[in-house]
């Protein structure tokens, strides 16, 4: 159907095929999505025309087809507001969970987004959202994506929305957990999240001034971290934070891991190499995530008393920053613009001050991690942070 769509603000007028679009979130959730949410709807609807329909729950409700309507009531007063209005899932359309089996659901999402005559699919999500949507890319969909995690690990884009908030939160915390060291003569290790990469801890720890940051991308020896605190305790301060990324490892995980890594791509036979992947993921979990185990450590070699904070799930919740705000509606705006003009297969990613399109072939199967010369190390470094080497 032609649509003639007056846009009196702008005095001119757009002639689209009136597209109709759904949407979902997927992934963990950020701080951010709603307002993404709003501007791509309130673009694609009163700019080009379109109409919307959310998806409940990621990819599953695709599948379950439960939707949500996307109209003018839906997108007021979401700008604000934390969480994702559609709800997000972990699920994926060619694994997920049916009964108690998991089960290829691709074709039931493909013929669900023919039956509901979308001409696009838009999906919001972090890394592995990227791949699910580029996989039903490569069956034949419209589909486009925005970069979104508190990781800001996504290759392609130099930011993902929901990581400044999610720094603003690991900053306060920082910030308070300094006070009470100082008081107590104490370390108190502070873990955020980032199981990849190190942006969060290594961009709170900054900003906090942490004494010691480690990260996934720098394996740390715990000698070395335990002889920066005494030395700081010597020369009259006794007392240390430590800002760590869940994934950090030290250097003999480290290495164990990159072992298995290897083994798992020397592997030849299918089942061989599957069953190597399961006891990769396993060690993953074992070795990361130790922060516990690293207070233990650095009492017994130091003798100061630590404590630990794990933030967790707090990096997600809540409002939005100013500045994700702004980066959501930026994506989502020129999101609809690229719906508009018929761009599919790719992710709206931020390169300075301009949005550009990257092809989902490029972002999936890769991690931004920190470059080892990137100058937020080199900063650091340079301001007396240990960070573990
Ligand atoms: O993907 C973002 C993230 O917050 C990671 O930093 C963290 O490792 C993971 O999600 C936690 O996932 P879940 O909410 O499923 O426990």
């Amino acid at each position: 159907m032609f649509q003639l769509k007056p846009n009196f603000e702008k005095h001119q007028i757009i002639i689209s095929m009136s597209k109709y679009i759904g949407i979902l979130t997927s992934g963990g959730d950020t701080p951010g999505l709603n307002a993404a949410i709003r501007a791509i709807g309130k673009a694609c609807i009163n700019t080009y025309g379109m109409q919307m329909v959310g998806f409940r729950d990621g990819f599953r409700g695709l599948m379950e087809n439960r939707r949500l309507a996307i109209d003018k009531a839906a997108l007021s007063g979401i700008l604000t507001r934390g969480g994702t209005i559609l709800g997000t899932s972990r699920d994926k359309p060619y694994k997920m969970r049916v009964g108690n089996k998991e089960r290829d659901m691709t074709d039931v999402i493909v013929e669900n987004y023919h039956q509901n005559h979308l001409d696009c699919l838009v999906c919001l999500g972090g890394g592995g959202t990227q791949k699910n949507a580029y996989h039903l890319a490569e069956h034949g969909l419209n589909i486009i994506t925005l970069p979104k995690t508190i990781d800001n690990d996504i290759w392609g884009t130099e930011m993902t929305f929901g990581f400044d908030t999610a720094l603003g939160i690991a900053v306060d915390a920082i910030d308070r957990l300094h006070s009470t060291a100082h008081s107590h003569h104490r370390i108190i290790i502070c873990e955020v999240m980032g199981h990849r990469a190190g942006w969060l801890a290594l961009g709170a720890g900054i900003s906090g001034g942490a004494d010691v940051i480690l990260i996934p991308e720098i394996p740390y020896d715990t000698k070395i971290v335990a002889k920066s605190i005494l030395n700081r305790a010597r020369s009259g301060k006794p007392f240390s934070i430590v800002a760590i990324a869940e994934g950090a490892l030290t250097q003999k995980a480290d290495e164990l891991i990159k072992n298995k890594k290897k083994e798992v791509e020397n592997a030849k036979k299918k089942k061989e190499k599957a069953a190597l992947k399961e006891e990769l993921r396993a060690l993953d979990k074992k070795l990361t995530s130790n922060t516990l185990y690293l207070a233990r450590q650095l009492e017994e070699i130091t003798g100061l008393e630590t404590r630990i904070t794990i933030l967790g799930h707090l990096q997600r919740g809540g409002s939005p920053s100013a500045a994700d705000r702004l980066l959501a509606t930026r994506l989502g705006t020129a999101c609809a613009h690229h719906i508009h003009n018929n761009e599919f297969g790719s992710m709206v990613a931020v390169r300075g001050n301009e949005t550009t399109l990257i092809p989902l072939e490029e972002v999936v199967g890769k991690v931004k991690m920190i470059p080892p010369d990137h100058v937020w190390i080199k900063c650091a470094r340079e301001v007396d942070t240990c960070l573990g080497d």
